[in-house]
């Protein structure tokens, strides 16, 4: 950032003394916002091109101011661009850059405009850019996930209430289960951007302007479905950037979930799956160790994002209308809530399909927790048997398991019966893991084919 330009010369014809160079330094946004260029630069040329159609320009002002930015955005884009801490904002540096280059015609460019209104519309367009790159990284770890379910779609692990062993369930079903609450991001993403999708360009500062401007125009240029209904609105509005950190905020919780499963899973304890070794880090005094850090690092970046969530909300929480200053502050999180997004489902979408698992340990596992103790409760109601009395009778069961160190299905008929003398040789189809996913074959079920037709569906959705 270089400091040769003169403070305040956009502003500063009512002042008297220069800003104190702190100041300066803590009310510039230029070390963040520059990251708006390509918009700022897409909303001033629509910005002239409607000025010059309603009569403020010429043509030859137009495609002078047009040019200059142009210019602009290629020196920017390559690292020739010299940014200044004394222009405060991208705004300030980009217009001056542009009246250096075009003379006094850059001077009419802010013409019928404010930096509040061109702010709005700079983060608005931001959001959506970066709202249709992470809309199709979701897409792309949502097939990962759908391609490592058809590959499990048989295999049977233990499905877990209270962490503890509750029923067998396959797991392609339950790579659904993550796969569904990223079908409501996908779609609480697409709700952002619809609601976000209007254009508070013509504003300016918060009353509208005397000018005869084209509102419908500018949206149109820049791919806003209207212009926004109200100018005092229009500027202070920042809704659109806490919807879409909510939805940061549900996606990764999302995601820090799926985390919290990884690492247990890969743990020696479970055992249950195996992390290619190009996701996970070592240890520098443990030689044996594989540590899955890129599932740990997403969990722990969940809480940062909420922190950006919680920060925007406070920072409107007392805002009066219309633009305040306060709202230099939507940028920082915001822009960090997206790079965290955009890197969390870049680790996911890659490591996902390349996960492995441990079938045999997953089966083990099922077997080992009596798994199956409520379709026994089952097969006695089907035998007429009140549920009830099923329940005790299977309870009586497991508490025989326990002490004898067997599963249901390792018990003889004999030693079933004990408990029961409803009970048949026909049980040892239920008590079977296999059986037990089978049986569970509706909608939503856990049955392989039942999981199979949702993948199928899913396919068909995405
Ligand atoms: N840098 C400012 C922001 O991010 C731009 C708008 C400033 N407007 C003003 N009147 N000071 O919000």
């Amino acid at each position: 950032m270089s400091d040769n330009e003169q403070t305040n010369q956009s502003w500063g014809g009512r002042f008297t003394e220069p800003t104190d160079a702190f100041v300066e330094r803590f009310t510039a946004s230029v070390g963040f916002d520059w990251r708006l260029y390509q918009q700022d630069i897409n909303g001033s040329i629509a910005h002239a091109t409607m000025l010059e159609k309603v009569g403020v320009l010429t043509a030859d002002e137009k495609t002078q101011i047009i040019e200059g930015l142009e210019e602009i955005r290629a020196d920017i884009s390559a690292g020739n661009f010299e940014w200044s801490v004394k222009l405060e904002d991208v705004h300030m540096n980009i217009e001056a850059a542009l009246t250096q280059k075009i003379g006094i015609t850059g001077k009419k460019l802010h013409t019928g405009r404010s930096r509040n209104d061109q702010v709005a519309t700079d983060i608005r367009l931001y959001v959506r850019d970066q709202i249709d790159l992470i809309a199709s990284e979701l897409k792309r770890l949502q097939s990962g996930i759908l391609e490592l379910a058809e590959r499990e779609a048989d295999t049977i692990m233990p499905g877990f209430t209270h962490l503890q062993t509750a029923q067998p369930v396959t797991f392609g079903h339950h790579l659904l289960a993550w796969y569904e609450m990223l079908v409501r991001d996908a779609s609480r993403l697409a709700d952002c951007r619809a609601r976000l999708n209007q254009s508070p360009l013509g504003a300016a500062a918060l009353a509208g302007t005397t000018y005869p401007i084209d509102r419908a125009l500018t949206a149109e240029l820049l791919g806003f479905d209207k212009p926004t209904a109200n100018s005092l609105d229009s500027v202070s509005d920042r809704d659109f950037a806490i919807e879409f950190c909510a939805f940061a905020s549900i996606l990764l919780t999302h995601l820090s979930r799926a985390s919290e499963e990884l690492v247990l899973w890969t743990s020696a304890q479970f055992n249950f799956i195996d992390m290619p070794d190009r996701f996970c880090t070592g240890s520098s005094i443990m030689p044996q160790k594989k540590n899955p850090d890129v599932p740990e690092l997403v969990r722990g970046k969940t809480g940062r994002v909420n922190g950006h969530l919680v920060a925007l909300l406070t920072l409107m929480k007392s805002q009066p209308l219309a633009y305040n200053k306060d709202n230099q502050e939507d940028k920082e999180p915001l822009f960090d809530a997206v790079d965290t997004v955009k890197d969390c489902l870049r680790a996911f979408a890659d490591m996902v399909p390349a996960i492995r698992s441990r079938k045999d340990s997953m089966y083990e596992a099922a077997r080992r927790g009596f798994s199956t103790a409520t379709d026994l409760a089952d097969y006695l109601v089907r035998k007429g048997m009140p549920f009830r009395d099923a329940h005790e009778v299977v309870g009586k069961s497991v508490a025989y398991g326990i002490e004898t160190n067997k599963d249901l299905s390792e018990m003889s008929l004999d030693e079933l019966q004990q408990f029961s003398d409803t009970i048949g040789d026909d049980v040892f189809e239920v008590l079977t893991l296999e059986g037990s996913v089978a049986a569970r074959d509706h909608i939503g079920g856990t049955a392989p084919a039942q999981v199979r037709a949702a993948i199928a569906q899913a396919r068909k959705q995405l």
